[in-house]
C-alpha cells in the first residue's frame, strides 16, 4: 500500500466540488486516511512548492494557493500515487483527458483544482509538511476484498 498527497486547490473548494473530487477518489477505491479543511500560509505554500521556485508563475502560483481554503488530504491503495495522478490529468486542463478531474471541470493551468503528488518521494515529504502522525488514521474498509484480489 502507498500513501499519497491530495489537495483540493482553492478553486476547487470556492467552485463547490469538494464533494465532486472527493467522490471520484473514493469511488476508484482508495482510502482517504486524513483530511482537513486549511488556509495555506504563504511559508508553508513556498515549501510545498519548492522545486518551483524558479520558474517564473511561482509567485503566481503561491498568491493562487493562499487565496482561498483549501482541503488537505491523505490517500492509500495501490499504487496510490500514480493513480492519484491519472484521475488528476494532466497539468493544463486544455491537454487532461475528459473522465480526469482536471479535464472535466478545468480551462486554465492556474486553475486546475487539484494537486497530487507525483512521486512516492514527493508524496513523504509532502504529507510531513501538512500532516502530523496524529492526523492519521489507520483503518481498514469491508469493501477492499471487492477491489483488490
Ligand atoms: P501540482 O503540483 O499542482 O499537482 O501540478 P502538476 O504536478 O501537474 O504540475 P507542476 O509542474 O508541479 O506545476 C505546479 C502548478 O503550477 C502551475 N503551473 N503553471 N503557467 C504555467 O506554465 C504553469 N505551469 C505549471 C499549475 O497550476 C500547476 O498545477
Ligand atoms: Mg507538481
Amino acid at each position: 500500500m502507498e500513501r499519497t498527497f491530495l489537495m483540493i486547490k482553492p478553486d476547487g473548494v470556492q467552485r463547490g466540488l469538494i464533494g465532486e473530487i472527493i467522490s471520484r477518489i473514493e469511488r476508484k477505491g482508495l482510502r482517504i486516511v486524513a483530511i482537513r479543511m486549511h488556509r495555506i500560509t504563504e511559508d508553508v505554500a513556498r515549501r510545498h512548492y519548492a522545486e518551483h521556485v524558479k520558474k517564473p508563475f511561482f509567485s503566481s502560483l503561491v498568491d493562487f494557493i493562499t487565496s482561498s481554503p483549501v482541503v488537505l488530504m491523505i490517500a492509500e491503495g495501490e499504487n496510490a500515487v500514480a493513480v492519484m495522478r491519472t484521475i488528476s490529468g494532466a497539468t493544463n486542463p486544455l491537454e487532461a483527458l475528459v473522465g480526469t478531474i482536471r479535464g472535466d471541470y478545468g480551462l486554465d493551468v492556474g486553475r486546475n483544482l487539484i494537486h497530487s503528488a507525483d512521486s512516492l518521494e514527493s508524496a513523504e515529504r509532502e504529507i510531513a509538511i501538512h500532516f502530523t502522525d496524529s492526523d492519521i488514521v489507520e483503518y481498514t474498509k469491508a469493501e477492499e476484498t471487492w477491489v483488490y484480489e
